[in-house]
Formats: C-alpha cells, sequence, structure tokens
C-alpha cells in the first residue's frame, strides 16, 4: 500500500504546476453543468462556443474538416498535429519552455495591452504608480486577432515566434475562434476560487486506520507547509520566470476527506452528494481495498481530475491526459 504515497505528494506538486492560477480553460461548453431546459438564446452561445472549442483543443473546424497550419515558414500542416491547446493548454496561460516564452491566449490577457514591466498591473494602478512605458503591444482587437493568427503579426507590427503557426482560416470560422478565445478563462474552475483551491480524497470504510493515516499524513503535510507560504517575496514562485504573476496566482490549498460507507452500488450517489454541497478542482490520492470502478464512474461522469489513487483494482484506460486513472501503459510498467 505504501509505495502509492510518494506519488501522492509528487502529483500534488505536479498539479499546482498545472493550475498555477486555478484556471484550467473554464467559462467552456463542456465544463459548463448540463442542465436540461436551456433558453434558446444560450444554447446557441453553448453551439457557437463548442465549434471555437473543437478548433482550438482539436484542430478540427466547424465543417469537420481538419485545420491547416503554416509551421516555420514551410509547408502546410495538419491542425490536429499543432493544435492550440498544445502549446497553449487548455486554460490559454503563459508558459516557458525549452527558451521559448509561450504568450497567454485567454480572453482577459488578449483583452489587455501588454507591458514590459509588470504586466500585471492594471490600467488603474499603472496610472497611480506613474508608470508610462508604452505598452509592448496594445488591447488586440477582433480584427488584430484575426491578422495575428493569419499572418503572425502583432497590433505593435512585431513578428511572432516561428515557432507559433499561422493559420488560413474563412472569416466565419476565425470569428468562432475569436469568440472562444474571449472567453477561455474567464470563470474560475469548480473547487477554485480568488483565495483558496480545494481537493478532496475518498476513502471507504473498511481501509485500517493505519493506511488511512498512511495516506492523509503527507497529503495534509504537504498542504499545511503550502499554506505557511505567502503570495509575496518569501514565496519561492516569486522569484521563479513567472516572477510576480505567478506568485499573485497563489491560493491556499484545501482538502476533504470524502467517506464512502456501504455498498459500492451507492458511492455515486455518496460521492455526487459530497461534490453538490463543496465542489473540488480535483480528487487526490484516495484509498479503498475494493474495485476502484465507481469512483472512476463518478470521475468521468462529472469530468473531475481523479489522481492516483491507491487501489489493487485500478480501472485501466487507453487514454493519457484524461482525468482517467492509470492508463494502460503505466500500468504495464507498474506490472513488470
Ligand atoms: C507549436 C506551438 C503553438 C501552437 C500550436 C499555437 N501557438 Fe499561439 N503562440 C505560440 C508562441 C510560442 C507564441 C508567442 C510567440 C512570440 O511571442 O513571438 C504564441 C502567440 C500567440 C498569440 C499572440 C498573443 C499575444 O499576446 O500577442 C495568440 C493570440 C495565439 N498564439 C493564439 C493561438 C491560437 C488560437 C492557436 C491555435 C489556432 C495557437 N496559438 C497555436 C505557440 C503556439
Amino acid at each position: 500500500m505504501n509505495q502509492g504515497l510518494g506519488r501522492c505528494v509528487g502529483l500534488v506538486l505536479g498539479l499546482w504546476a498545472l493550475a498555477p492560477g486555478g484556471l484550467v480553460g473554464q467559462a467552456t461548453p463542456s465544463n459548463a453543468t448540463p442542465s436540461k431546459a436551456k433558453p434558446k438564446g444560450e444554447a446557441a452561445v453553448e453551439k457557437t462556443l463548442a465549434l471555437g472549442e473543437r478548433m482550438y483543443r482539436k484542430g478540427i473546424l466547424p465543417s469537420g474538416e481538419i485545420m491547416q497550419t503554416v509551421v516555420s515558414g514551410k509547408e502546410p500542416v495538419a491542425g490536429t498535429v499543432f493544435t492550440c491547446v498544445s502549446c497553449h493548454g487548455r486554460a490559454g496561460l503563459e508558459s516557458f519552455e525549452g527558451g521559448i516564452y509561450t504568450l497567454a491566449t485567454s480572453g482577459a490577457k488578449l483583452g489587455q495591452p501588454r507591458y514590459g514591466k509588470y504586466p500585471n498591473l492594471s490600467m488603474e494602478e499603472r496610472t497611480r504608480l506613474k508608470l508610462q512605458a508604452p505598452p509592448v503591444r496594445p488591447a488586440y482587437t477582433d480584427e488584430a486577432l484575426a491578422k495575428v493568427l493569419r499572418t503572425g503579426v502583432d497590433p505593435a507590427g512585431r513578428e511572432l515566434h516561428q515557432a507559433m503557426p499561422r493559420y488560413d482560416l474563412t472569416d466565419r470560422d476565425m470569428a468562432l475562434l475569436i469568440q472562444y478565445l474571449r472567453g477561455l478563462s474567464a470563470k474560475h474552475s469548480p473547487g477554485v476560487d480568488a483565495t483558496t483551491i480545494r481537493f478532496a480524497t475518498v476513502i471507504t470504510e473498511e481501509v485500517s486506520p493505519e493506511d488511512q493515516q498512511a495516506m492523509l499524513v503527507p497529503l495534509n503535510n504537504y498542504v499545511a507547509r503550502h499554506n505557511q507560504l505567502s503570495n509575496g517575496f518569501g514565496n519561492r514562485m516569486y522569484m521563479s520566470i513567472g516572477g510576480e504573476e505567478m506568485s499573485g496566482g497563489y491560493r491556499k490549498l484545501a482538502l476533504s476527506v470524502w467517506r464512502l460507507k456501504g455498498a459500492p452500488s451507492t458511492w455515486g450517489r455518496q460521492l455526487a452528494g459530497y461534490l453538490a454541497k463543496e465542489p473540488v478542482f480535483a480528487l487526490l490520492g484516495g484509498i479503498s481495498y475494493g474495485d476502484w470502478k465507481p469512483i472512476h464512474t463518478f470521475c468521468e461522469t462529472n469530468k473531475l481530475p481523479c489522481l492516483l489513487p491507491i487501489t489493487d483494482f485500478p480501472v485501466i484506460t487507453e487514454a493519457i491526459g484524461t482525468p482517467s486513472t492509470f492508463p494502460r501503459a503505466i500500468t504495464r510498467k507498474a506490472r513488470r
């Protein structure tokens, strides 16, 4: 049982890197809570956003055809190879890797001028501090966004790095993609607010107190240690490349324990009750001596990441990068 514990801590760290601002591409239709009868206008907006989302995440045009991209000024490449999401992530946040700075594509960032120094200050703060440096680029209008995506030239006339492909889209498809970008990361994900990211871990009732503690102690220690940080200068993130930006996204962590009782067929209902009362960003670890499937099914249904549970009966899936637990490749390695 104990071999899963190191992983738990590792995965919390990994998750932090995943979502520094607690945003994971929210305000998109597939993350929205499904409801039965939607007003007509709302349903139409959702449909439009879903088409934009498919372009952004899968590289597929509203017509069902594959988007064409031009990479490094060479031959066209299928857009399914270089999807927006593969570089900009679901949330459209900035990142830095291999010497390349990938700029944000979230609506708020595109709608603001970008400044070289203190990029995160609001216009009011800049005025108050009498910071007069001109922006590195002005805010994007829809026309400027279409231009940068087609030609790679931003509204300041700067030609973007060749790592950013060029996309030759029709006006209609371009408008759909831009509408999607404008709403990207406009809202926090479930379980996240301005100060806290909430997680839960699941324990089924037959698990011995020793095994429960073996999982809970490192998880709780990690949370406690993280919560002693501040978002100021003492925070290690403050010193990183993202600097103030990363530490400004700092949030406290909270971990709840969801205890399941009775027959596995009732677990789904119990979990739904917990989630309705207290939305969480993801399930971390979790421990059961029985079949993990009911918990896995609940996570899949609710699009809730359910990461590295400690179980002898994991659900094996083909997919990597979905909320599913234990992709087959990992399990095969573990069996060797
Ligand atoms: C192969 C990686 C890659 C892919 C795929 C990619 N981008 Fe980019 N994108 C980048 C990089 C890197 C930059 C920053 C380039 C620079 O600053 O010179 C960038 C910049 C941008 C910018 C400019 C932001 C600004 O503040 O000026 C926008 C907008 C953008 N990308 C949107 C998209 C969209 C939409 C897609 C999909 C249709 C996409 N990108 C696909 C890597 C990528």
